[in-house]
């Protein structure tokens, strides 16, 4: 089992920040990661139907024989990760609590901002994680529903990233937050253009560093920690287009990665999940 990938799963492409900071931290591990793009954005989606894909993808990983499953989706975490954990003998690590312990250690002044999709807002995950350890915050969380769809057309277009950026950041004008936590792990992937339009003077929290963090921790108190010398196979799969997750999977994590394309309902019987955009 020790030297079994760790599985990884998103709705699409955004899970690779998760991934990068997993391989900065913990490069002898091997990863198996699965991203839903031909479903993605999840985030407009009602909860049970997020529950049902990321059940397929997290139930695929574990066929694969993975020894851990992490779920790189704030969305996917903030309906599924309790039911994942009751679900599967492997341990079960979400982004929300992680990004959620970073944005506390990070702020000075208290006002933290939140984004993510509308699901994610919606279940009031990460005030209710945040209020738990420090009662005392001022919070102001909004949906930014256009974001995934920019990350998973990529490349962006400067004029229009920049604009549709701008216009949903429109809340946090004059809001006083000196810390916004990403709440999806596709945002990372436009960190220049919300440092932008937010101004320097506000620090971005992706969840990723403390969630591989997390994960070396569950690694270490499991004795999961790989053994060897040689080096680890990823292997990366996409209900989507093949070309473009490479396109934008290789930008990000500035090396070559093997995709394979494999729709895990494919062959599955009575289900009819289709891409649908809301
Ligand atoms: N990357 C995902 C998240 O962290 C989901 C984006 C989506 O599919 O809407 O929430």
């Amino acid at each position: 089992m020790r030297n079994a990938p760790i599985g990884v799963m998103d709705s699409g492409v955004g899970g690779l920040t998760v991934v990068k900071e997993i391989w900065r931290q913990l490069p002898r591990e091997a990863i198996v990661f699965y991203g839903d793009s031909l479903r993605c954005p999840y985030g407009n989606r009602e909860p049970e139907e997020i529950r049902a894909l990321s059940f397929r993808i997290l139930d695929f990983l574990v066929e694969q024989g993975v020894k851990m499953l992490v779920i790189a989706c704030n969305t996917a975490t903030a309906v599924a990760l309790e039911e994942a954990r009751r679900r599967y003998a492997v341990p079960v690590v979400g982004v929300i609590a992680p990004g959620a312990r970073a944005a506390i250690a990070a702020t000075g002044n208290r006002n933290i901002g939140i984004i993510g999709t509308q699901a994610t807002i919606r279940s009031n995950s990460y005030v209710k994680t945040l209020t738990q350890t420090q009662p005392e915050l001022n919070l102001i969380s909004r949906a930014c529903p256009g974001f995934v769809d920019l990350v998973e057309s990529g490349p962006l277009d400067v004029t229009t990233t920049l604009s549709v950026v701008a216009e949903s950041l429109q809340a946090f004008q004059g809001s006083g937050i000196d810390t916004m936590i990403l709440g999806c792990t596709h945002y990372p992937l436009l960190a220049p253009y919300l440092q932008e339009v937010l101004g320097s003077q506000v620090k971005l929290i992706s969840s990723a560093e403390e969630t591989a963090r997390d994960v070396s921790l569950w690694l270490t108190e499991e004795r999961l920690n790989r053994l060897g010398f040689d080096d680890p196979v990823h292997t990366f799969y996409t209900s989507g287009d093949t070309r473009k997750f490479v396109e934008i999977g290789q930008a990000w994590l500035q090396r070559s990665i093997d995709v394979r394309r494999y729709d895990v309902w494919e062959g599955a019987e009575g289900v009819a999940v289709t891409k649908e955009r809301s």
